[in-house]
């Protein structure tokens, strides 16, 4: 079966071709246009902008990735979109485009959950996880921890309470001077500041974590994991800790030392997720583990993560980073399975910038 699908619902315009066969998926093109560049003026998406710039860049890239993958619309079997949750605007532009081709070339619509299009991102890669399994969804806009029982049925079983994960490194990093989307930049600083606490570097994580005296207690800041029991998460209380330190090292006009900041701030982030993995997977005892989303990139997590599912003797399944961030390749994966299931659309699918896993 040969799958087009499309991406749109925040600041990357993406485009994808992917076959499935009996053995499995295989990505023929994955064609991303990032708007970023421009968003870093305004420090953050700017929705309007990101709408406009999806309408101008959809049909390029449309035929970008089929010609790339060497396939003519007529023989497509499916075309699959991003339908929810994002911003609307945003999505409307995938969803029209992705209507208007189906309709015109009589081609079968599915609508997919870009959260559970992150997940299916794992896949796309051999081996992959075989539901019932856990998954984390680390996001700009997500941090939330699903049980999925089948490739398009999921349960939330713990949430961010307030901001998610990539947001929160977004912002403190822009306070720290690391541009927008300050992820990436945030990984690599914090990895100076582990290194240069611990003077270790290749084991800086582990050292770090094992020993209080690695850890300036100027720097302290909150876990921002609830210990309330629940699988939950609060990272708006780690960000405001964050906040009112830079204040007072500012107001005392003491220097701050971003590196050994940006590693605090990532521990805490880091373990809090770990805790939460560890506490999912006693709980399920039957369940392996996907990592998904643009977060699911950072070294650190992925490092640890990794321990914490090995530790308990299950598999741990994350993405390459090309299908970590924002694509069109993992929205595929995850309309085929919608297909499979029967769950099509027609023209008169709608966007939404809701969940609909709640
Ligand atoms: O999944 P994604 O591409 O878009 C959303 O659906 O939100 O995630 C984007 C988020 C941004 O907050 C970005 O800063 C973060 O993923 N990110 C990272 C890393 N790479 C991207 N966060 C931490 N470490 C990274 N290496
Ligand atoms: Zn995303």
């Amino acid at each position: 079966m040969i799958i087009l699908a499309f991406e749109s619902s925040c600041d990357e315009t993406a485009a994808a071709v992917v076959f499935h066969s009996s053995e499995g998926f295989s990505v023929k093109s994955n064609i991303v246009a990032s708007q970023i560049e421009t968003h870093r003026l305004y420090g953050g998406v700017v929705p309007e902008i990101a709408s406009r710039a999806h309408t101008e860049a959809i049909s390029r890239i449309t035929y970008e990735a089929l010609e790339a993958a060497g396939v003519s619309l007529s023989e497509v079997d499916l075309i699959a979109v991003t339908a929810n949750p994002g911003l609307i605007g945003a999505l409307l532009v995938g969803v029209n485009f992705a209507k208007a081709l189906a309709a015109q070339n009589k081609i079968p619509l599915v609508a997919v959950d870009h959260i559970k299009g992150h997940v299916a991102a794992a896949y796309l890669t051999a081996p992959s996880p075989k539901p019932p399994f856990i998954a984390l969804a680390l996001s700009g806009g997500h941090t939330a921890i699903y049980r999925v029982s089948d490739y398009t049925e999921y349960e939330i079983i713990g949430t961010t309470r307030d901001d998610a994960i990539g947001e929160s490194f977004d912002k403190i990093g822009r306070l720290i001077g690391i541009p927008y989307p300050a992820g990436r930049g945030f990984d690599e600083l914090s990895r100076e500041g582990f290194i240069k606490a611990t003077g270790d570097p290749t084991d800086f994580y582990g050292k770090y974590k094992k020993s209080d005296s690695y850890k300036d207690r100027e720097l302290s800041l909150p876990s921002p994991a609830l210990s309330d029991g629940s699988l939950d998460f609060s990272f708006s209380g780690l960000k405001t800790a964050a906040i009112n330190l830079l204040h007072r090292y500012e107001q005392s006009g003491r220097e701050l030392d971003s590196a050994l900041f940006a590693a605090r701030y990532t521990y805490e982030a880091t373990e809090a997720v770990a805790k939460k993995l560890s506490m999912a997977l006693d709980k399920y005892p039957d369940c392996d583990v996907a990592v998904a989303g643009g977060v699911a990139a950072n070294s650190h997590l992925r490092k640890r993560l990794t321990e914490v599912a090995e530790a308990k003797g299950r598999r741990i399944f994350i993405p390459p980073l090309v299908y970590c961030g924002d694509n069109a390749a993992m929205i595929a994966a995850e309309g085929y399975y919608e297909y499979i299931k029967g769950n099509l659309s027609d023209s008169s699918l709608n966007a939404s910038a809701l969940d609909s896993i709640v």
